[in-house]
């Protein structure tokens, strides 16, 4: 089966047959979801999302962020992302952002929160992304970056295998990102579970910066 063959079936399940098939390979997204949660909230003031994708993260923060900024570079994604979401109920404002996330639209330091959610694999150059992460990220924001730990990856080949295709992985998982925030002032943190691995940091404060200068 073609890749796009694989994806037109994929896009014609609804989100609750593709759940229901992830759950009986070993993937519970509702429980993924809610740990990633559990282990980054709160998520202050402004915050951009990379890789809106179907919306999974993005309906639940929703209900936890006072303004959200979405961003993926397909625009059909984003469609699916904004049905799941109104059917989700209440939620703050949500900008939604067709670009490509290697070279994002806004000028440095623009948001106080910068996450992602199962979305590194899927990308050409992650690092680039990463590095246009920090880049929009406050003095003393907060980045989250969350993707599949090695069990979930497995999980994932063996439901992409069934269904005739491949699904991409995340060479050496978060390490080279932590590697990248071993820098005066970062605070970073690592948990793993429910079949994710997370990286919650706090960028060094417009304080701490200057103090480096002087
Ligand atoms: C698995 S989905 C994201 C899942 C979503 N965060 C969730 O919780 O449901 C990955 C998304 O990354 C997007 N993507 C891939 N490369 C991108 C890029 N260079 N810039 C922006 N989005 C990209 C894809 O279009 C896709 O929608």
């Amino acid at each position: 089966m073609s890749r796009s063959q694989t994806e037109a079936i994929r896009n014609r399940q609804t989100m609750s047959e593709r759940q229901a098939l992830f759950r009986r390979f070993g993937y519970d997204s509702a429980a993924s979801l809610k740990f990633i949660l559990a282990k980054v909230l709160p998520l202050p003031g402004h915050v951009l999302e990379i890789g809106t994708g179907k919306g999974g993260f993005l309906a639940r923060l929703g209900k936890y962020a006072d303004h959200i900024t979405t961003l993926d570079i397909d625009a059909d994604q984003q469609r699916l992302a904004k049905r799941h979401v109104r059917q989700a109920g209440p939620r703050c404002p949500i900008r939604y952002v067709i670009h490509d996330a290697e070279r994002l639209p806004w000028p440095d330091a623009s948001f106080d929160t910068v996450a992602s959610v199962n979305t590194f694999h899927h990308l050409e150059r992650p690092m680039r992304v990463f590095k246009e992460m920090l880049r929009v990220l406050k003095p003393g924001g907060k980045l989250v970056l969350s993707d599949l730990s090695p069990r979930g990856f497995q999980i994932f080949d063996r439901i992409h295998r069934f269904e005739g295709g491949t699904h991409p992985r995340l060479k050496h998982g978060l390490t080279g990102f932590r590697r990248l925030l071993r820098r005066p002032g970062w605070k970073t943190r690592r948990f793993k579970g429910c079949n994710q691995e997370i990286l919650v940091a706090t960028a060094p404060s417009a304080q701490t910066k200057e103090k480096k200068h002087t």
